[in-house]
């Protein structure tokens, strides 16, 4: 715990930016420190620790090895899916690590060069992401959930120099084949890799493509390490798409200087983990909370982190989370509550839970989505440890709002990802951009700047960053979220105000799902909604309306397929309805929020600017609940 409380160190953070972040640093092991804690002749943009150098896996396991810890575990492997489970020492990741970092630049991999990494929970990503890392190089993990279309949109974004691959996932019912996918993506790119590093499993082994595709683990054994190089603070470490509002992700930009200081603050203050103990995210490092929780955080800190190849239920069974924290001493495990209503959908009395020594486990941490009050109290009262929920987005890198269990434990408010973190000033405004009231719901939004280990930009399209976050509310950072704050400060995040939505913790696009559809020859029109699931939080329908003389036989079945081949399994979209017309205002905006409310079981109000009520009334006995 802090000598101080969480009050006033906000407070400090929010009073004196540059003095609260500068004592932050000191943390981190920079090649340069920086004099200057942040650059704002820019405005919106900023950046932070302008002048500041330093490298990314020298904080990450270089100094650990140098500083003792040498022989404790960094990474620790479990795999139900492969019955596989493998410890890496500091010393043996480094290694790996370096000698990665020796294929790549071998392969023409330098300082800001791309590489783009497609594979699944196995140690390669997180030796190949601090590979990149050692080099100086910007890598980008593409979520392996994705189909080969989403893949080719990335790599022409990025223009890697090197795809890092595998032969296959391992999906508890199937064996989820990436190289094809690779493949495919390949030929639909544009931008073509210099060459494609693939970590042949045993389950599935693969061809390789002559004179591109390259064995990572020929190559690996005959590479010899390399040293880190030295970057700006405000060089990028890594790129991560997200979901926007349109079928174009955006390249969320990392940097290297912000991100180690915000990370390595948050592992003490939020989490309260201390180097030598383990952590543990049970998440993808597709994702945000991969990167900065599987990945990152814990490794700066010199702590032991977890990578686990399995599922919260089925590997084999509801009590997989609860094994892991047991055989590993997981001291704080982060998770989504999409999970832990899997696992007591299950285990409703949490036989499993018993089963287990849990006694080191401290605290479960909860994001990816709001964690509802039931399964708050489910979790809560079957484990016996604070359950708190944090939230954040894969553009600020870590948690918006929290209960910051090193600074000082706050009263848990179900529902709640309870307070801002220091340096976000978190207001609700109006749609006119005024201020509301305690209670009052509105659009979070966050003033500029925002703190460090934020998104400094979108990759290569600064045009789009302020078109998509900065200019709804000038001087603010629009979340894209909606909720209130109440009379104590506790920050209540309802949902989405725009047009994504949130599938078992995956962060998708409605737009990105209909422009899928659209393509169908069939469709002339549609619209995607995210409605209400007990396990996922929410999943996609879509409403479609035919061409003249199109058939309707088979046509959902068909879009379903296709939304599956084109965006992904993850994408979840399991219901298509066909309708005569869709719902729209006079100007012809299609209504979507009225059918999410109707779809919701809401009595939803007419809106007084549709341009034919008949056709909404029409489509509300498809739409009820
Ligand atoms: N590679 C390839 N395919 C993948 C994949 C991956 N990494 N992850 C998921 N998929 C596939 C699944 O196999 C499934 O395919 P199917 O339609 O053929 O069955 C599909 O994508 C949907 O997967 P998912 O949404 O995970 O649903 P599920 O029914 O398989 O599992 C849960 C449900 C709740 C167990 C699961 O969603 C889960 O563990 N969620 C936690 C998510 C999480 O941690 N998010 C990070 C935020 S912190
Ligand atoms: P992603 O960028 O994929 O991490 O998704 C971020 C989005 O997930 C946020 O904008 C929220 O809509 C939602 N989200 C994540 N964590 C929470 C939480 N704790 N409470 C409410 N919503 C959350």
């Amino acid at each position: 715990m802090s000598d101080i409380g969480y009050r006033e160190l906000f407070n400090s953070s929010i009073e004196n930016p540059t003095g609260f972040w500068s004592d932050a640093a000191r943390a981190v092991t920079w090649t340069r420190e920086p004099q200057r804690v942040l650059d704002d002749t820019n405005p919106p943009f900023y950046r932070w620790f302008p002048d500041g150098q330093l490298n990314t896996c020298v904080n990450a396991l270089d100094r650990h090895v140098a500083g003792g810890r040498a022989d404790q575990p960094a990474l620790i492997y479990d795999s139900p899916v492969t019955s596989t489970k493998r410890t890496y020492t500091f010393h043996e990741l480094l290694d790996e690590t370096a000698r990665f970092a020796g294929v790549l630049r071998a392969l023409g991999v330098g300082k800001g060069d791309r590489v783009v990494i497609y594979l699944p929970m196995v140690p390669e990503a997180v030796i190949a992401m601090l590979a990149c890392a050692r080099l100086g190089a910007v890598h980008s993990v593409v979520f392996g959930g994705f189909a080969p279309h989403e893949l080719a949109t990335r790599i022409d974004d990025a223009r890697p120099t090197v795809v890092v691959s595998a032969s296959c996932g391992i999906e508890p019912s199937r064996i989820v084949e990436y190289k094809p996918m690779l493949d495919a993506a390949l030929d639909m790119a544009q931008h073509k890799p210099a060459a494609c590093v693939i970590v042949q499993r045993d389950r599935h082994r693969c061809e390789l493509v002559p004179g591109r595709d390259l064995d990572w683990h020929e190559l690996i054994g005959n590479s010899e390490p390399v040293e880190a190089v030295p970057v700006a603070a405000t060089d990028p470490l890594y790129i991560l798409y997200t979901s926007g509002t349109t079928g174009k992700p955006k390249g969320i930009v990392r940097d290297n200087g912000g991100h180690a200081v915000a990370l390595l603050w948050s592992m003490r203050h939020i989490y309260d983990v201390a180097p030598g103990e383990v952590f543990w995210a049970a998440s993808d490092v597709g994702w945000v909370v991969g990167h900065s929780y599987i990945v990152y955080g814990p490794l700066l800190l010199g702590a032991t982190t977890v990578l686990y190849e399995g599922k919260p239920v089925g590997t084999p069974d509801p009590g997989a989370f609860w094994r892991v924290v047991s055989e590993h001493g997981v001291k704080a495990l982060f998770s989504a509550p999409t999970a832990l209503r899997a696992i007591r959908k299950e285990d409703p009395e949490g036989t499993h839970i018993h089963r287990y020594d849990l006694t080191g486990l401290r605290c479960l941490f909860q994001a990816g989505e709001r964690l509802d009050p039931d399964t708050y109290a489910w979790a809560a009262e079957k484990l016996g440890v604070p359950v708190v929920d944090h939230w954040w987005q894969t553009e600020t890198g870590w948690a918006v709002a929290a209960n910051p269990m090193g600074v000082e434990a706050l009263p848990i408010k179900p529902g709640s990802p309870t307070v801002p973190m220091p340096g976000y000033d978190v207001h609700v405004l109006r749609i006119d951009g005024s201020e509301c009231q305690p209670g009052e719901d509105g659009a979070i939004c966050i003033a500029l700047p925002l703190p460090p280990g934020t998104l400094p930009t979108l990759w290569g399209d600064d045009a789009r960053y302020e078109a998509a976050y900065l200019c709804e509310h000038p001087g603010y950072y629009l979340t894209g979220d909606g909720g209130y704050i109440d009379e104590d400060g506790y920050l209540f995040v309802m949902g989405r105000i725009d047009d994504v939505i949130n599938v078992a913790g995956h962060r998708l696009s409605t737009g990105a799902i209909e422009e899928v559809l659209a393509t169908h020859p069939a469709v002339a029109e549609c619209a995607v909604i995210g409605v209400a699931d007990e396990i996922k939080g929410q999943v996609p329908r879509g409403l479609v309306v035919l061409k003249a003389r199109a058939s309707a036989e088979g046509l959902a079945d068909e879009l379903v397929k296709l939304v599956r081949d084109e965006i992904g399994a993850v994408a979840c979209l399991k219901q298509v309805d066909v309708v005569a017309a869709l719902p729209k205002t006079r100007s012809g905006k299609i209504l979507r929020k009225t059918m999410r409310g109707i779809a919701h079981g809401k009595d939803e109000p007419t809106p007084s600017t549709i341009e034919d009520a008949t056709v909404l009334h029409a489509i509300e006995p498809i739409l009820r609940p």
